[in-house]
Parts: structure tokens; C-alpha cells; sequence
């Protein structure tokens, strides 16, 4: 009996021990920690929530696409990049994700397509989903005065960026950017591409942004591109847009 009773007690202090070396560990090597992986000291991406419900939008976007397009279609981009940056672990970068996509030449060339795609993917639809709001807003005085002044006026402009995104062959998206001496100008890009990765010469600071890719608008507005884009412009959110403009002629860099 007493010696069934010290073999108890054994036990118990080794069921201690195991509990407390299995709490400790992931602590001391960073399995805790899911914004850095301390392995390959690359950051590990997140999906970043959308600011408002997934139904918001309605009914210019409806819940349906937004949840296929933030949980499935951007979750995988951002799956896909941190697969991409775990299979470089002499790759270590920590910085923002823009500066990474505006110095491409950093990464290293078996990984530089994915991060250019899956990265592109990533900062692409968060810069996306920021561009929108179901709040109504209006462009601020200096950001209206500029739309004037680079495009004669507000309809005109509205008319330009619907026709680069209407124009755009396939998948991408149609961008208003600041160039480098301050101007305003809309381009367009294809796949998972942005203004950032431009060459240094032509490298601008985008604003705001419209993505064209079927996941964005089908399910609802089947082939009829033209009718989302028309319908985008009732969720614009002109109050980002605007500070977002400030932000790059006065810093010359995207607004985080
Ligand atoms: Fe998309």
C-alpha cells in the first residue's frame, strides 16, 4: 500500500513536469506568436478584417461575393505568400508589405513571382476593400479641386476610370494614382500587379482602386462588368480616397 502510494505520487510529479515543459516551449521558440515566425524571421501576413459587416455593401455587392472574395479568394493569396516566404528561410524581411512589392528585386528570384502574385494579391484587395464604405462620404475640397484640375471635372473623371476598368483585358484593376510630381493619373494593371511595382520611372502612389477580376462582381452581375462599376460608385468611401491623396503628395508614399 505505501509503496503504491510513493509510485502515485511519482506519477504525479512527472504529469507536473511534462505540463509545465509543454506550456513553456511553444513560448520560448515563438509558437505562440502568429504574427512573426521566428524560424525564418520573415513576418508572417494576415488577412485583415473587412471595417464593416460582409452584408454592408448591399446591395451593390452582395454578402455572398464579399465573403468568397475577403474569406476564401484574399485568404488564399495571403496563404499562398507566407508558403512562399517559409520555403526562403535565408529570406528575412519584417517591413510593410508595400515596400516589399515597390522592391521586388529584394526577394529572392525562385520566390519573386509568388510574392509578386500572392503579395500583389494580399495588399491589393485590403487597398480594395479600404476604398470602400457603406457610409456615404463626399472628396475633401483640395482632393476635389485636384480631380478638377487633372481631369476638367468630376464626371469626366468618373468616366475615365470607369473606362480603364471597363477596358481592362481579363483580371485586374484600374487605379487613381499620384505621380511623382504631384499629378493625378488612372492606370490599369493585370493580374495581382499595382503602381508600386512600376519601374522607378513610372512608379506612382495609389489612391484609390477598382478590382475588375470576375470573383468580384459574377456572382451577382454575371458578365455585365459595366453594371458593377456603375454600381461601385454609390460605396466609394471619397473620405479615404481624399486622405489618401494628402497623404502621398505630402509624403510621397502610400497612406498605411
Ligand atoms: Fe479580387
Amino acid at each position: 500500500m505505501f509503496v503504491q502510494r510513493i509510485k502515485f505520487y511519482r506519477n504525479i510529479q512527472y504529469y507536473v513536469i511534462l505540463s509545465i515543459v509543454a506550456a513553456v516551449a511553444p513560448a520560448l521558440y515563438g509558437g505562440q506568436n502568429n504574427k512573426k515566425n521566428e524560424t525564418v524571421g520573415t513576418m508572417e501576413y494576415v488577412l485583415e478584417d473587412l471595417e464593416y459587416p460582409k452584408n454592408a455593401l448591399e446591395p451593390y455587392i452582395d454578402e455572398e461575393t464579399v465573403r468568397l472574395h475577403h474569406d476564401k479568394h484574399q485568404a488564399a493569396y495571403v496563404a499562398k505568400l507566407n508558403d512562399a516566404l517559409k520555403s526562403q528561410p535565408s529570406f528575412s524581411y519584417s517591413g510593410p508589405l508595400d515596400a516589399l512589392l515597390s522592391d521586388l528585386d529584394m526577394v529572392p528570384e525562385p520566390i519573386r513571382t509568388a510574392v509578386r502574385n500572392n503579395g500583389g494579391g494580399v495588399w491589393n484587395h485590403a487597398f480594395y476593400w479600404r476604398s470602400l464604405s457603406p457610409s456615404k462620404s463626399e472628396p475633401s475640397p483640395v482632393f476635389a479641386k485636384a480631380i478638377d484640375k487633372n481631369f476638367g471635372n468630376f464626371e469626366n473623371f468618373k468616366k475615365l476610370m470607369l473606362s480603364s476598368a471597363l477596358n481592362q483585358f481579363g483580371s485586374g484593376y484600374a487605379w487613381l494614382c499620384v505621380t511623382r510630381d504631384g499629378a493625378l493619373k488612372i492606370c490599369s494593371t493585370q493580374n495581382q500587379d499595382n503602381p508600386l511595382m512600376f519601374d522607378a520611372d513610372s512608379k506612382m502612389i495609389p489612391i484609390f482602386c477598382i478590382d475588375v477580376w470576375e470573383h468580384s462582381y459574377y456572382l451577382k452581375y454575371r458578365n455585365l462588368r459595366a453594371d458593377y462599376l456603375e454600381a461601385l460608385w454609390n460605396i466609394v468611401n471619397w473620405g479615404r480616397v481624399s486622405e489618401r491623396y494628402d497623404y502621398a503628395v505630402a509624403k510621397k508614399r502610400v497612406m498605411p
